[in-house]
């Protein structure tokens, strides 16, 4: 556990609108900042930095806390180590040596230690005097052209072709068979034995930024399936928030990153003197890993297979990276069916020149267009036009829409004018669209329908609303929360229907003092999400100050109503039931009701 002080004393350090400017363009907005929340994809700024209570809210999605949710969310991490990297960046140490430790079964530095073991072991294999390290060294070295400098520098190795090499080595070493499956090196049989999960397969250790080996890739030598094969998800891996090489390509992309689709053309392009390529983990581009790549650089090359799937895991790419601020461009390589072949073909000078000629996304989506569509046919022709209308439709400039526009009035021979129109018709379009989505998201996240975070809200929306209005207030205001530790309190966890809302209400009352910031105490009992929906309660109670005091009271009579009414729904004993109603006809003869 890290302690309270030193949590506060990090989020009182931090300046919460310095920490988010690095990922979010701010603008101010009366006392607060405003800007495109970073957690949902929008285009008109709901994502407001409260400078007052040193929080966030986004209106559209939901998201909000202090500095340590937005960091858990932004930088994916646990409540223990974003508490870490908040401590880093003002400068205290956090003093908690088994942070790690506690926070999973696993150990993750000895996980770690043993990858480095397995990627040790792998590589031994390769350089071995027998002939299966041979046939090995042959693929890596002969049919693949890589140099030794270049199995050196990736670590490249070889899983021999048996149940149990690195298994016994590991166990050896003093690795539990616990740790082994955990950590996808070994598989468990039916039997309870375990055995070794690669086989028989060049090995492509995964190294991250910091340097440690997290996992594997491993590629037949032949032509058996399946081809690749990749360590699933372990404790210390998370196949959708790593790139292969950005452990290299970090400190060389200062220009931009080149994205590829496979280890091999990753490795062929820095052997030829391109250090700043990358690649996804055997899976379409994420938008984690879209992320990741912007806070790299600012540009991106994407140079994938020249196929159709090539071409649709392109269009993926170039979507999420745009949507994080990045500039894309495309690789166009003729000749050959990725750029390791076009390489080992064409040399690095060949790719450096189509690298320098890399076409941007209108270029490149002018040419799928003009090769997908003979434009001699009216009918084709038109469908072309639609394409290219919308594709100019979603660039945000005007003037960069006016110079396409020129070109394909151009190339069509029609006039300017009716194109532009058709264009401003689309673009008008899609903000009506995107208005309503964004409407819908908003509604939903009100209403609570589809609610992850409170199951039970659509249930009883009303009762689940007044107990977050009654949140709302204990967070806003110490004399409410003082209220429940009145002897009788005004207020106990039983005048709760939703078990979301009893638990919130339960950690307010034992973990929030005087001091309204020490919300951030919840941080540690709650996810993410769970969070954003309290800081919710708390922000639209915030906005609308005034009787809170009959607002509270009412409140609090109606959820005690409630509960008494469920009661007697849930109960099988009629005689209280009966004692209900009659309480309940007392009342209205007193003219209460
Ligand atoms: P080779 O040049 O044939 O070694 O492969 P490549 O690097 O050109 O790979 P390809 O374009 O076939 O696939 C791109 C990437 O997708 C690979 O680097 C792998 O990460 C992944 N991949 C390919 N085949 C498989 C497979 O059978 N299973 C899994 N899980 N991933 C695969
Ligand atoms: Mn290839």
């Amino acid at each position: 556990m890290i302690p309270k002080e030193v949590i506060e004393e990090v989020v009182a350090r931090t300046d919460i609108v310095q920490l988010i400017s690095g990922y979010v363009t701010l603008k101010r907005a009366g006392s607060n900042m405003v800007g495109l929340c970073p957690f949902h994809s929008e285009r008109t700024p709901s994502f407001t930095v409260f400078t007052g209570s040193n929080s966030f809210y986004c209106f559209g999605c939901g998201a909000g806390g202090d500095a340590i949710n937005f960091v858990r969310r932004t930088e994916n991490l646990d409540y223990p180590d974003a508490v870490e990297f908040l401590a880093k960046r003002v400068g205290i140490t956090v003093i908690d040596t088994d942070v790690h430790e506690t926070r999973s079964r696993f150990d993750r530095k000895r996980m770690l230690e043993m990858n480095r073991e397995a990627a040790r072991f792998f590589h031994e294999e390769l350089l071995k005097d027998n002939p299966e390290a041979a046939t090995a060294r042959e693929y890596l070295l002969g049919k693949r052209a890589l140099s030794r400098a270049t199995v050196n520098h990736f670590g490249l190795g070889y899983a021999p072709n048996s149940f149990d090499a690195l298994t016994p080595h590991l166990r050896a070493l003093g690795y539990t068979e616990d740790e082994l499956v955990a950590g996808a090196l070994s598989g468990r049989a039916k039997t309870g034995k375990l055995y070794d999960y690669f086989r028989g397969r060049v090995m492509f250790p995964i190294i991250d930024v910091s340097g440690n080996v997290i996992a594997f890739g491993g590629r037949v030598l032949d032509d058996s399936k399946p081809k690749y094969l990749n360590s699933s998800d372990t404790p210390v891996f998370k196949k959708t928030r790593n790139l292969f090489a950005l452990n290299f390509a970090r400190s060389e992309c200062a220009e931009r990153l080149i994205l590829c689709e496979g280890y091999m053309d990753v490795i062929a392009l820095h052997a030829a003197g391109f250090p700043q390529a990358v690649a996804t983990l055997g899976t379409a581009i994420t938008p984690d890993q879209a992320r990741i790549m912007s806070r790299y650089s600012k540009r991106v090359v994407i140079s994938y297979d020249m196929d159709e799937a090539g071409r649709k895991a392109a269009d993926k790419a170039m979507r999420l990276l745009e949507e994080v601020g990045v500039e894309v461009t495309l690789l166009k390589i003729s000749g050959a069916k990725d750029p390791d072949e076009f390489i080992r073909n064409s040399g690095a000078d060949a790719f450096r020149r189509v690298l320098d000629a890399s076409q941007s996304k209108f270029d490149y989506t002018l040419d799928r267009v003009l090769s997908k569509y003979d434009l001699i046919d009216p009918q084709e022709k038109i469908k072309a036009l639609g394409e290219l209308r919308e594709a100019i439709a979603g660039f945000p400039s005007s003037s960069e829409r006016e110079v396409y526009i020129g070109v394909v009035a151009d190339k069509f021979s029609i006039p300017k004018k009716s194109l532009r129109e058709d264009i401003d018709r689309s673009i008008n379009r899609h903000r009506r669209e995107y208005k309503k989505k964004e409407n819908d998201t908003l509604r939903q996240s009100i209403t609570g329908y589809q609610d992850r975070v409170n199951p039970e809200f659509s249930r009883t929306p009303g009762i689940a609303r007044t107990e977050e209005t009654v949140l709302g207030l204990l967070l806003c205001d110490p004399t409410y929360r003082a209220a429940l530790h009145r002897d009788p309190p005004v207020l106990t966890e039983d005048d709760f229907l939703t078990a979301f809302s009893r638990r919130v209400f339960c950690a307010v009352r034992d973990k929030i003092g005087d001091d309204d910031w020490e919300i951030s105490a919840l941080n540690e009992d709650f996810t993410p999400e769970e969070i954003g929906r309290i800081y919710g309660m708390r922000n639209r109670r915030m906005q609308l100050t005034d009787n809170g005091d009959k607002v509270f009271s009412d409140c609090v009579a109606a959820l005690r109503e409630a509960v008494a009414d469920q009661k007697i729904k849930s109960s099988d004993d009629p005689m209280a039931a009966l004692q209900q109603i009659l309480k309940n006809k007392r009342k209205e003869d007193k003219g209460e009701v």
